[in-house]
């Protein structure tokens, strides 16, 4: 919380993205007592167990809730379903569904029900945790969530949502707001219910054009910040515009996110400049974190040389990988605090 608010601590915190997950062998457990992926999400005994396994392990200093952006989608009545090996699977939405989609979601009451369960899971996690630890509510940003939404299913390039922006631009428009403005509502929930500070997670940021970029990544984020700020003023929100590449820039000057989390793509010395303007995140390449050895110590001493003379959280530049051994874990804590 003190490198969010600007100021530069010698041994960075760090916590790593997904590091929830399934390469770690209790967290495999939980997973098969639970059954399906979103049941493990609305169950907040289990979600209050798997968010809390890796801080017990590994002592990260922040814990992140443990539940996805797909539920914001599945709350708005567009269901999710996890399948093995696949992923994500909804119903498509089609442009002529959208003005149903908007006027059965405009108030949060819609969606209350449904995500009571995640902050349930928030409050017990904050009871749970040790003082010093920072807990992490999120949300997926519009456009991210969008892109699901529109293929129903994960896909290389989201083409088929860049392409439904294209021929279906007021419906698209329309689904962004919707999606910002109960996204907003969400973070608000998460934060009384007892999250530090939020993230916003927008993964396929990194797929529009400069255009595109402005209108369906910036725009909406910052309406996510100022519809938050103008409830809770202080609240601090990182923003996660994965691939953004030169657009960093103008999404950390427009949004008004409070720090940003860079990927591993984002050059140390073009990450210094970001860092003028607000605190980073970042920005291991997680196959570092695969590898080991040598290529883990080099990547960690690089990221931290650069980023030390200022505000910055350590992170990897994405999630972790499934296949991640736990002792490469062990050994980028010992790296990074000494
Ligand atoms: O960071 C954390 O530890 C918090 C938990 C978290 C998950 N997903 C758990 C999860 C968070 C913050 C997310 C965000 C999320 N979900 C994003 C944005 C961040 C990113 O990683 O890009 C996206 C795009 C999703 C959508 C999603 N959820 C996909 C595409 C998948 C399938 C991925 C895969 O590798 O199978 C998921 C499932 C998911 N979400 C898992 C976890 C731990 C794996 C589920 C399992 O146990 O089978």
């Amino acid at each position: 919380m003190d490198v969010l608010g600007g100021k530069r601590h010698a041994v960075p915190p760090v916590w790593i993205m997904r590091q929830a997950g399934r390469y770690l062998p209790e967290y495999r457990e939980t997973r098969k007592k639970a059954g399906s992926f979103l049941d493990l999400c609305y169950t907040p005994e289990f979600a209050i167990e798997v968010t809390m396994q890796p801080i017990r392990r590994f002592g990260f200093d922040a814990s992140i809730l443990f539940s996805d952006i797909l539920v914001i989608p599945d709350a708005m009545g567009r269901s999710v379903r996890f399948e093995e090996g696949r992923g994500p699977i909804l119903e498509p939405i089609a442009s002529e569904e959208v003005d149903g989609f908007v006027a059965g979601n405009s108030e949060w009451g819609a969606l209350a029900g449904r995500l009571k369960l995640v902050l349930e899971a928030v409050t017990g996690i904050r009871a749970e945790l040790p003082d010093e630890t920072t807990l992490l509510g999120f949300c997926g940003a519009p456009w991210t969530v969008a892109t699901y939404m529109i293929a129903g299913h994960s896909t290389s390039d989201q083409a088929p949502a860049r392409l439904f922006a294209h021929r279906h631009p007021e419906a698209f428009q329309a689904m962004l707001d919707i999606l910002a403005d109960r996204s907003a509502d969400y973070l608000v929930k998460q934060l009384e219910a007892g999250v530090d500070a939020v993230q916003v997670f927008d993964s396929w940021a990194g797929v529009l054009d400069p255009a595109c970029f402005k209108q369906y990544c910036v725009k909406p984020v910052k309406r996510i910040v100022d519809s938050v700020r103008a409830r809770m003023p202080d609240a601090r929100i990182i923003g996660f515009p994965k691939g953004a590449g030169m657009n960093y820039r103008e999404y950390a000057a427009r949004t008004g996110v409070t720090a940003l989390g860079l990927d591993w793509t984002v050059p140390l010395d073009f990450a210094r400049e970001l860092q003028k303007q607000v605190p980073v995140q970042g920005n291991l390449d997680p196959t570092r974190l695969v590898a080991g050895g040598a290529a883990l110590d080099e990547g960690i001493d690089k990221v931290c040389e650069a980023l030390g003379d200022g505000p910055h959280v350590f992170n990897l530049g994405h999630g972790i990988t499934p296949d991640t051994p736990v002792a490469h874990v062990e050994q980028l804590l010992r790296r990074i605090r000494g």
